[in-house]
């Protein structure tokens, strides 16, 4: 498929999502350096921007006071929308914490940004960049977590659940791996799948897992349209006790410790 028709999908998908439900749409500066932030707003031309959620993401680079607010407002120009839902520091970077904080703070205060967060951050840096804010909480946390990379339930759940601060994974199909049935762990997931009967899949299963609590939320990337439909399915399971239970120990070994890992 040439580049043109591929845009046509992706932009096919993402109204798909918006149709069935998916309304938080995750972005960033960095994705195709500004160009997925241009497919969305073709996506979005004409849909009430009130229905929407839309994250985008700064730079570590451009995390100066001046790099944030530039960079936020090149996001909205190619958003070709008024405003941020919220608006994150993709990961920690050279710049002073202190000076990415106050620019989103103010983004905040002007109205360009509804709330403010960080990705990839620890609870030694959340610690920090919440005792650096003035006026505004930090809302949210995005980091790496699927079924295969479970290092966020050690200390990060119980500290979002604590501040109640959102915490939003990333990559919830761990991108090509996801556990298939030639694997005990991904039998697991069928059976599972099978119990809620109807076209429950074990994508669907995985999802609804990693949104099981507050503040936990999940954000699956699909291009294609068949692909959305299915995890707009998960919207609607509910998984049992047992679920869950069997779930976390077929998964059990994979709370890693060492440093918080990046996708
Ligand atoms: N903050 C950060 O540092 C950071 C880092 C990485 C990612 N992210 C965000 O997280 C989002 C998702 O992460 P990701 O793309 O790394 O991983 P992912 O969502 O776990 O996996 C995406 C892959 O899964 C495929 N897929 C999706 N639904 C499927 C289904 N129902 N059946 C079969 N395959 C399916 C997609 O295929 P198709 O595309 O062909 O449908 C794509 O190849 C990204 O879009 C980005 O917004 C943030």
């Amino acid at each position: 498929m040439g580049a043109r028709g591929l845009r046509a999908v992706e932009i096919a998908a993402l109204r798909r999502g918006i149709e069935l439900g998916l309304t938080h749409i995750d972005t960033a500066e960095m994705y195709g350096n500004g160009a997925a932030e241009e497919v969305i707003a073709e996506a979005i031309a004409g849909w009430p921007r009130e229905g929407l959620f839309i994250v985008s993401k700064v730079l570590p680079q451009n995390g100066t006071y001046d790099g944030t607010i530039a960079a936020c407002e090149a996001s909205l120009r190619r958003l070709r929308t008024p405003y941020l839902d919220v608006y994150l520091l993709h990961w920690r970077g050279r710049h002073p914490l202190g000076e990415t904080m106050r620019a989103l703070e103010d983004l905040v205060d002007a109205g360009r940004i509804r709330a403010l967060g960080v990705s990839n951050f620890d609870v030694a840096d959340m610690d920090e960049a919440r005792s650096l804010l003035r006026r505004h909480p930090l809302a949210c946390n995005q980091v790496l977590y699927h079924l295969r990379e479970r290092y966020v339930e050690r200390a990060l759940l119980p500290y979002c659940r604590q501040h109640k601060i959102a915490l939003c994974g990333y990559s919830p199909f761990g991108t090509e791996t996801f556990p298939g049935p030639a694997t005990a762990a991904g039998r697991v997931l069928g059976t599972i799948a099978a119990r809620h009967g109807g076209r429950t899949t074990p994508r669907q299963v995985a999802l609804a897992f990693l949104v099981r609590e507050a503040p936990l939320f999940a954000i699956p990337k699909a291009a294609l349209p068949e692909h959305v439909e299915e995890n707009a399915g998960a919207l609607h399971l509910r998984l049992t006790e047992t679920d869950l239970r069997e779930i976390d120990q077929a998964f059990l070994e994979n709370r890693s410790s060492g440093d918080l890992p990046m996708g």
